[in-house]
């Protein structure tokens, strides 16, 4: 499948299902994965704060777990698409000796092989896309997994699917303007996840580097970095921001807009859209897919492979 089918199928893959985990009944949540399955643990993160979960929830990525992760009223969810992510696979092991409970979301590999044999619950997704492409799939199961309304999830898709021609064309002429620069996206405490997202799709589908920096904390330090004209001249400028933000945080939107005015410098400002928190998220995310898709082609790359990632992976299974 091409990367442009795989982006189009992005609503197609948002199902909703009756998981049946009681969420309730533990003090904690670890939510487990790296790259393109790490981010559906900070979406799901930012989901649950933001309808007022009252236990902390922590988007781990590294080995091992947290050392307070530990006992069964902690909830454990491993997700790695291809199932073979060392790191998840470590997060699983100690998962199960910290006698955690643990769900484990995978296409295959050994993080099903395992979770079947020490009787951990698998849920399984379809395999054959690139583990970025499959965030529709990752994500819908891990919010179903914790208590999302049918109603919500089917709003978020719709949203995506009715706009989806309106967000290509955004993708697109966004591409256009940060192409030749590096991006800078800043964002807000609500659209964090979106431009880590961004980011990392810039990096994997683009080939290419970029950064981006969160309100109100870059009013502290980064700021301070524009006026070095030589650099911030190489860079092309996007802001985010979410209806529902602190009004304060939205106040410094439009500072740090009229700040980069100043400076001769005309942002591309982004807010999401849609009924719900998960739906405008999704919005802006997927926005960033298809920047990262056509700055790709526009650089004259392949979006799909990520050979750096896949050498890293065959060395360290050498070296054990
Ligand atoms: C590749 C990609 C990577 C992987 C990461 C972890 O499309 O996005 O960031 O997601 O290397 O692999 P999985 O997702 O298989 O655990």
């Amino acid at each position: 499948m091409t990367p442009e089918k795989m982006i189009r199928n992005l609503p197609d893959q948002m199902v909703w299902e009756e998981i049946g985990e009681d969420v309730g009944r533990f003090s904690k949540i670890v939510l487990c994965g790296m790259g393109g399955s790490g981010i559906v643990g900070d979406i799901a993160k930012s989901w649950l704060e933001h309808r007022g979960v009252k236990i902390p929830v922590v988007s781990y990525r590294g080995y091992g777990l947290p050392p307070w992760a530990e006992g069964k009223d902690t909830f454990v969810i491993c997700t790695s698409y291809s199932g073979n992510t060392e790191e998840t696979l470590s997060n699983l092991e100690t998962a199960l000796e910290m006698n955690c409970h643990v769900v484990a979301v995978s296409s295959g590999g050994k993080l099903e092989d395992i979770a079947k044999e020490r009787g951990v619950r698998h849920l399984k997704i379809p395999g054959g896309y690139a583990p970025r492409y499959a965030l529709g799939f990752m994500l819908s199961k891990i919010l179903c997994v914790l208590g999302i309304d049918r109603d919500e999830l089917e709003d978020a898709k719709e949203n995506l699917r009715e706009n989806s021609h309106i967000i290509e064309a955004k993708g697109k002429d966004i591409a256009e303007t940060v192409y030749g620069y590096l991006p800078v996206i800043y964002a807000t405490p609500l659209t964090e996840v979106v431009a880590f997202r961004w980011k990392t799709q810039i990096n994997e589908n683009s080939k290419t580097q970029a950064y981006f920096a969160v309100l109100p904390e870059l009013h502290h330090n980064e700021v301070v970095g524009l006026d070095n004209a030589e650099v911030r001249s190489r860079c092309a400028f996007i802001l985010m921001f979410d209806p529902k933000d602190h009004p304060r945080v939205k106040t410094r939107v439009d500072i740090t807009v009229s700040i980069l005015k100043d400076l001769g410098v005309v942002p591309v400002v982004l807010e999401g859209e849609g009924n719900s928190y998960l739906a405008r998220l999704l919005y802006l995310i997927y926005i960033g897919d298809w920047v990262s898709c056509h700055l790709a082609m526009r650089y004259g790359f392949d979006p799909l492979p990520v050979r750096v990632i896949d050498r890293i992976k065959k060395r360290l299974s050498e070296i054990k």
